[in-house]
C-alpha cells in the first residue's frame, strides 16, 4: 500500500469542516481590518530563503525541501528551487517584483496555504503544514514603522482567538532590536558565552558559533541557570527601539490586549527587527506556539527592494484547529432533511423537491431507493439527519408531506410551501456565532 509521505497527512471530513470554519472566520476578520489576499507560488528560488530567513537558521540549513532543477540547456546549470518553508519571503519578493510600493498607503496582505519543513514529525509538527498569515508593509512615509501598526495586528489576533472561543492563550512579546544595537548585543552575548560554552548542551555549542541569539531559546533544563545569567536584549536596545517597544505596549494596554514580556523570545528566522511575538497555548504540549511573527524592517532592502518596513504573523493552522478541538467548539455539518422516496416512480419527484429546498439553503440528502419506510428512517437517523420527509404517491397527489423530527419522533403534515418555515425555525447554521 502506498501511504502519505512521512510528516504529511490527509485532512478528512468531518475535520475539514473545522478547517473551513477557521478559514472563513479569518477571512471575515481580514475583511474588516482591510487586508487583501495574496497568493504566491509554493515553489521559489532557494536563494530567496537563504537571503531572508537566513542561511544559518535551522529552517534553511536543515529543514528545506530543495533541489537543483533540470537545466534548460546542457551548458547551463539548473536553478535551485525550494518548497516554501514560510510565506513572508514570498510576499516581500512579490512586493518588490510588482513594485507594490507604488500603490498608495500601506499594503495589507493575507495568505492561507501549505508550507514545508523537513522537521521531525510529532504532535502539532508536520512536514507539510498550513499557515494563515498576514503582512503589513510599505514606505515609512505611509506609517509602516508606527507602533500602532504592531499593536493593531496583535489586537486583530487576540480578536480572532477570542472569537473562535479559544481560551488560555498567552501573547509573549519581546523586542529583538535592530541593525544599530544588534551587533553590540551579539558581542556582549558572545563574550558572556565564551566562558560557559563548555558547560552548555551540544546544540548550544553549535549555536554559539553560528547564531548565538538562538542559545536564548534553549529548552534543555540543565542549561537554564546559565542562560538566565546571560545578557538581556532589553538592556541593549537603542533609544528608538526602546521607545518603539514602549509605545507598542502602551497601545496594547489601551486596547485591552493582555501580554507578557519574554526577553528570551528569539525567533527562528533572521529577518526580524524590533517587535517579535508568539501566541502560545497550554493544551498543545511541546509544540505550543500557535502563532509567530514580528517586524522585519530591513527585509525588503536585503532582497534588493526599496526601504519598506513591515510586520506580520503566521498562524499555524494545524495547531489552531487542534486548540479549537481541545476547546470542544467544532462545527458539524448535518443533513437538514433526508428525503425518502417510497416507490420507484418517486425518484424524479424527490429530485425536484430536493432542488427546490436546496435553493432555499436547506441541506438535503436524497434517500437510497430502498423504498421501504422503516429502512429509510433508520438510514436517515444513522446519517444524523434532523428530519425525514416521506415522499410517496399519496404525498405527491395530496401535496401534503409527512415531516418527521428524528430527534423527538414528532411527525407533522405540511404543505410543500411550508417545509422551509417548518424546519428553519430550528435551523442551524454551524458557522453562526449563536451556535457556538
Ligand atoms: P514561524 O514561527 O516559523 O514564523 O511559524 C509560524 C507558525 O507556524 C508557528 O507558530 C507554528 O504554529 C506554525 N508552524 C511552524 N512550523 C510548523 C510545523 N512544522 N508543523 C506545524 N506547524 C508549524 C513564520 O513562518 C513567519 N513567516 C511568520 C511571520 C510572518 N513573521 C512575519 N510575518
Amino acid at each position: 500500500m502506498i501511504r502519505a509521505v512521512r510528516g504529511t497527512r490527509d485532512l478528512l471530513p468531518p475535520e475539514t469542516e473545522t478547517w473551513n470554519f477557521v478559514e472563513a472566520r479569518a477571512r471575515e476578520l481580514f475583511r474588516v481590518y482591510n487586508f487583501q489576499e495574496i497568493r504566491t507560488p509554493i515553489l521559489e528560488d532557494l536563494q530567496l530563503f537563504q537571503r531572508s530567513v537566513g542561511e544559518e537558521t535551522d529552517i534553511v540549513s536543515k529543514e528545506m525541501f530543495a533541489w537543483e532543477d533540470r537545466a534548460r540547456a546542457q551548458s547551463e546549470k539548473g536553478q535551485w528551487l525550494a518548497l516554501r518553508p514560510e510565506n513572508t519571503a514570498g510576499v516581500v519578493r512579490a512586493y518588490i517584483e510588482h513594485k507594490l510600493w507604488e500603490r498608495p498607503g500601506l499594503q495589507r496582505f493575507y495568505y492561507i496555504g501549505p508550507q514545508f519543513r523537513r522537521e521531525r514529525p510529532q504532535k502539532g509538527r508536520y512536514r507539510q503544514f498550513y499557515q494563515i498569515g498576514a503582512e503589513v508593509i510599505g514606505p515609512s512615509a505611509a506609517g509602516s514603522e508606527s507602533p500602532v501598526v504592531d499593536a493593531e495586528l496583535l489586537e486583530m489576533l487576540a480578536s480572532l482567538l477570542d472569537g473562535l472561543g479559544i481560551k488560555g492563550w498567552t501573547l509573549e512579546l519581546n523586542s529583538v532590536g535592530c541593525a544599530n544595537d544588534r551587533p553590540i548585543f551579539l558581542e556582549a552575548l558572545r563574550n558572556a558565552l565564551k566562558d560557559v560554552v563548555g558547560k552548555i548542551c551540544v546544540d548550544c555549542q553549535r549555536r554559539y558559533e553560528t547564531n548565538p541569539l538562538r542559545v536564548l531559546d534553549c529548552k534543555v533544563p540543565e542549561d537554564q541557570p546559565i542562560i538566565e545569567g546571560l545578557p538581556k536584549q532589553s538592556d541593549y536596545l537603542d533609544e528608538s527601539c526602546r521607545t518603539h517597544f514602549v509605545e507598542v505596549q502602551k497601545v496594547l494596554t489601551a486596547l485591552g490586549v493582555p501580554f507578557v514580556l519574554n526577553n528570551r523570545l528569539v525567533r527562528g528566522l533572521d529577518y526580524y527587527t524590533r517587535t517579535a511575538f508568539e501566541f502560545t497555548h497550554g493544551a498543545l504540549g511541546a509544540q505550543n506556539a500557535i502563532i509567530g511573527g514580528g517586524r522585519y524592517d530591513g527585509l525588503s532592502e536585503s532582497l534588493g527592494g526599496p526601504a519598506a518596513p513591515g510586520i506580520g504573523f503566521a498562524i499555524g493552522e494545524d495547531r489552531l484547529v487542534m486548540a479549537l478541538q481541545e476547546s470542544g467548539a467544532v462545527p458539524v455539518s448535518v443533513t437538514d432533511i433526508y428525503i425518502a422516496p417510497l416507490g420507484a416512480g418517486m425518484n424524479i419527484h424527490a429530485a425536484v423537491l430536493a432542488r427546490e429546498l436546496r435553493k432555499q439553503g436547506i441541506v438535503i440528502t436524497v434517500g437510497d431507493e430502498t423504498f421501504r419506510l422503516k429502512k429509510s428512517l433508520e438510514t436517515a437517523s444513522k446519517t444524523g439527519a434532523r428530519y425525514a420527509l416521506i415522499l410517496g404517491e399519496n404525498e405527491v397527489v395530496s401535496g401534503q408531506f409527512a415531516l418527521k423530527n428524528l430527534a423527538t419522533g414528532e411527525q407533522v403534515s405540511v404543505v410543500r410551501k411550508e417545509i422551509f418555515s417548518n424546519i428553519s425555525s430550528a435551523a442551524r447554521d454551524p458557522y453562526s456565532a449563536e451556535e457556538r
